[in-house]
C-alpha cells in the first residue's frame, strides 16, 4: 500500500527517488508522483520553488513523462499511491501542495476525521484540487502555520495532535529547502543515515543500496531531517534519541536474481527460507527446540486457558493450521480470528489469554489494531512476523521472527511456509514442556521438520509438470479447492493464491462440507483440486473424490508418492514426498503455489503486482 521515498543530500534527488519508487512498486499502487525543490532557471538567486509531477499508472509512465524535463535538485519526495479517498487519477496522485504552493506532502495512511477538518478549511475559503484526505492535511498544516505564525515543525505537531487515523507524512518546504519534515503514526517510516545525506522510505528497500544504517521512526515522532542532521521529537516537542540500527540486508535479496518474477523466485527460495526459519532453533542432535521468546513465556503458555490467533489473508491460513497443531500437541483451545472482525465485535478477552498475531509484514493495520485492543484487555501478545522491527513485532510482548527474508511478490509464498515452520516449532516446544506431547513423538516430529527443506526441493523439481497442468486449466472460470484436517487450510491457501494471481474465482472448502452446498457447482467444466495426501482422512477423501467424479468434475489431486488409488481417479496428480500430517501442509502448499503462478502467467497477468492488491495493507 502507498510507498514513500524522500531524499536530501549531495546527490541528484530525482534518480534516487525514482529508483526507490520502483523498489516500492511491489507494495501495490495505481499512481505515482514526485516533488522537487528547484531554483528557477536563468536566475538561481530567485526563491526556490516546488515542482510537482504526478501521473496515474506505473512509475515507468511517470519516468517516460519526465524524460525531457530538467529535474535538477538535491531534495525531493516521491510517492506511489494506492487509492483510498478518491479514484486513481492524476489529480488524486501525490504529492499534494498547500494553498500557496510553498509546501508539498506525501502521505501513507488515512486521516479519518479529514471531512470535518476539510469543512473548517472550506469555511475559510481554502480551495482543493483533489478528493484526498492528504490535500486536506497539508492545507490544515499551512493554515495552522499562518494563524499561529509558527514554524512548519510546530504546525505539523499541532495538526497531528488533531488528526485521527494512521499516517506517515513527509513534507517539502520551499522556504526551508534544507529541511524535510516527516512524522509517523501506525504506518512505517525508515530513515537511512548516510554521509551528508538522508533517505526516507516506507521500508528499507529503497535505502539499502546507499546505506545499511537506519532509524525506524516511532509512532508520534516528528523527524526534522537535514542533509547532515537528523532530529527526532515527540508531539510534545521533546527531543528523542534516534536509535541507529545496522541492517543486514543484501541488495540481491530484493532483486529478481534471474527469475521472471519475484513470486517464482520466492517459491524457489523456500528450501532455504524454511531452513533459515529452523536454523539455530531446531536442534535434532540434542532433541530440543531453542526459542527464547517462547522460553520466556513458557509458563504463560502452559497455564493459558486458550490462545487466540489473529491474522489476515495468508497469515490467517497459517493461523488456522496452527489451531490444529496447538490443539493436538498442546491441548490448548485455540480460536482463530480475522483481525478485522475481532477488533470490532467486543471480543471476550481474559487476562492471561495469549493472543498470537501472525503477519508477514508486521504492518497490517487490521492485525495491529486487533492486538492493541487485546493488549488493553490484559492479553499477552505474541507476535510472529517476518519483517524485523515492524510495528507488530514492536508492540508484542514477545515473539518469534520467521526469517524468510524480504518478500516482494504480492502473493505470499515463502512467508507462509516459514510461518508454518515457526508455529510448528512453538507447538512442539510447548507441547513437550507441558507434557501433552510424548518424547517419542516430539523426536519424530523434530526429524520430520528437519527433512522439510530437502523435500521442498524435490517438489520444486516438478515445476514443468505443474506448468503443463496449469496450461490445461488456465481457461477455467471457477475452481474448487478441497482438503480435510491439516489439509483444509492448505486448500484455502491454494484457492487464495489462484484468485490473487489469475483472477479465477476459487473457493476453498473442507472436503466433507462440499456435500452441503458447493457440490451443486460441479459439472464437467469445474476443476476440483483435492489436497489428498495420506493421513487419517485418506479413505474419506477418496470417497469425496468419487463423489466429484460421479458428477463429471475434473479432479486435480496433490498426493503422496506411492499412492496407487488416487491416480486412478484423478485427471491430474501432483506428487509430494511422504510426511507426517503435522508438517505436511508446508509441503502440500508448494504445488498449489506453482499452479497458481503458472496459471497467472499463462493468462498474461503481472503476477507480482496483481490488480487492486497491496503487499502490506496499512489501512483498516
Ligand atoms: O503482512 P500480513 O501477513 O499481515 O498480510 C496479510 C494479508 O494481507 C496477506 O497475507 C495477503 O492476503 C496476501 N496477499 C496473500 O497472498
Amino acid at each position: 500500500m502507498c510507498g514513500i521515498v524522500a531524499y536530501i543530500g549531495h546527490r541528484e534527488a530525482y534518480p534516487v527517488i525514482l529508483k526507490g519508487l520502483k523498489r516500492l512498486e511491489y507494495r501495490g499502487y495505481d499512481s505515482a508522483g514526485i516533488a522537487l525543490i528547484q531554483y528557477p532557471p536563468h536566475n538561481p538567486s530567485d526563491q526556490p520553488v516546488i515542482t510537482v509531477y504526478k501521473r496515474k499508472g506505473k512509475v515507468a509512465e511517470l519516468e517516460e513523462y519526465l524524460a525531457a524535463k530538467d529535474l535538477h535538485s538535491h531534495v525531493g519526495i516521491g510517492h506511489t499511491r494506492w487509492a483510498t479517498h478518491g479514484e486513481p487519477s492524476d489529480r488524486n496522485a501525490h504529492p499534494h501542495l498547500s494553498g500557496n504552493g510553498r509546501l508539498a506532502i506525501v502521505h501513507n495512511g488515512i486521516i479519518e476525521n479529514y471531512a470535518s477538518i476539510k469543512q473548517e478549511l472550506l469555511n475559510k475559503d481554502h480551495v482543493f484540487h483533489s478528493d484526498t484526505d492528504t490535500e486536506v492535511l497539508i492545507h490544515f498544516i499551512e493554515d495552522i502555520q499562518q494563524n499561529n505564525q509558527c514554524s512548519l515543525e510546530e504546525a505539523v505537531r499541532i495538526a497531528l495532535r488533531r488528526v485521527v487515523g494512521a499516517y506517515v507524512i513527509v513534507i517539502l518546504d520551499a522556504d526551508h529547502p534544507d529541511t524535510l519534515i516527516a512524522a509517523r503514526k501506525g504506518t512505517p517510516l525508515v530513515i537511512g543515515v548516510g554521509k551528508g545525506e538522508h533517505f526516507l522510505a516506507s521500508d528499507p528497500s529503497p535505502i539499502i543500496e546507499y546505506t545499511q544504517e537506519v532509524v525506524f521512526v516511532n509512532d508520534y515522532e516528528v523527524a526534522i531531517v537535514k542533509a547532515d542532521e537528523l532530529v527526532l521529537k515527540n508531539l510534545g516537542n521533546e527531543r528523542q534519541t534516534p536509535f541507529i540500527q545496522k541492517l543486514d540486508l543484501e541488495l540481491a535479496a530484493i532483486e529478481k536474481g534471474g527469475f521472471d518474477h519475484f513470486m517464482l523466485k520466492e517459491i524457489f527460495e523456500q528450501p532455504d527460507t524454511i531452513f533459515d526459519s529452523l536454523r539455530g532453533r531446531l536442534d535434532e542432535q540434542q532433541g530440543r527446540i531453542i526459542m527464547r521468546g517462547v522460553e520466556e513465556y513458557m509458563q504463560k503458555f502452559i497455564d493459558a486457558q486458550r490462545i487466540i490467533m489473529v491474522a489476515c489473508g495468508t497469515s490467517w491460513h497459517a493461523a488456522l493450521t496452527a489451531e490444529y497443531m496447538f490443539e493436538e500437541l498442546c491441548r490448548i483451545p485455540v480460536e482463530v480470528e480475522y483481525a478485522s472482525e475481532f477488533r470490532y465485535r467486543n471480543p471476550v478477552i481474559h487476562p492471561g489469554d495469549i493472543v498470537m498475531a501472525i503477519s508477514q509484514s508486521g504492518e497490517t493495520a487490521d492485525t495491529l489494531v486487533a492486538i492493541e485492543e487485546a493488549k488493553r484487555a490484559g492479553a499477552i501478545i505474541f507476535g510472529i512476523c517476518n519483517v524485523v522491527g515492524s510495528s507488530i513485532a514492536r508492540v508484542s510482548h514477545a515473539g518469534a521472527y520467521t526469517h524468510a527474508g524480504p518478500e516482494i511478490g504480492v502473493a505470499s509464498t515463502k512467508a507462509f511456509t516459514a510461518q508454518l515452520a515457526v508455529l510448528c516449532m512453538i507447538a512442539l516446544k510447548v507441547g513437550r514442556q507441558k507434557g501433552t506431547l510424548s518424547n517419542d513423538r516430539f523426536i519424530h516430529l523434530l526429524h520430520e521438520l528437519a527433512l522439510v527443506p530437502d523435500k521442498v526441493k524435490e517438489i520444486l523439481q516438478q515445476h514443468d509438470q505443474i506448468k503443463h497442468i496449469a496450461a490445461k486449466y488456465a481457461t477455467a472460470r471457477d475452481f474448487l479447492y478441497l482438503g480435510r484436517g491439516y489439509n483444509f487450510p492448505v486448500a484455502l491457501e491454494g484457492a487464495l493464491k489462484l484468485k490473487e494471481i489469475s483472477y479465477i474465482h476459487a473457493e476453498g472448502y473442507p472436503a466433507a462440507e462440499m456435500k452441503h452446498g458447493p457440490i451443486a457447482l460441479v459439472d464437467e467444466h469445474l476443476p476440483v483440486l483435492f489436497v489428498a495426501t495420506r493421513d487419517r482422512f485418506h479413505e474419506k477423501i477418496i470417497s469425496n473424490i468419487q463423489e466429484i467424479k460421479a458428477r463429471k468434475g475434473q479432479v486435480i489431486a496433490v498426493i503422496h508418492e506411492g499412492d496407487e488409488v488416487v491416480p486412478q481417479l484423478a485427471n491430474e496428480v501432483m506428487v509430494v514426498p511422504q510426511a507426517d500430517e503435522i508438517v505436511a501442509p508446508i509441503l502440500n502448499v508448494i504445488p498449489l503455489q506453482l499452479l497458481a503462478y503458472y496459471i497467472g502467467v499463462a493468462k498474461g497477468y503481472d503476477v507480482d503486482k496483481p490488480r487492486n492488491l497491496a503487499k502490506s495493507v496499512t489501512v483498516e
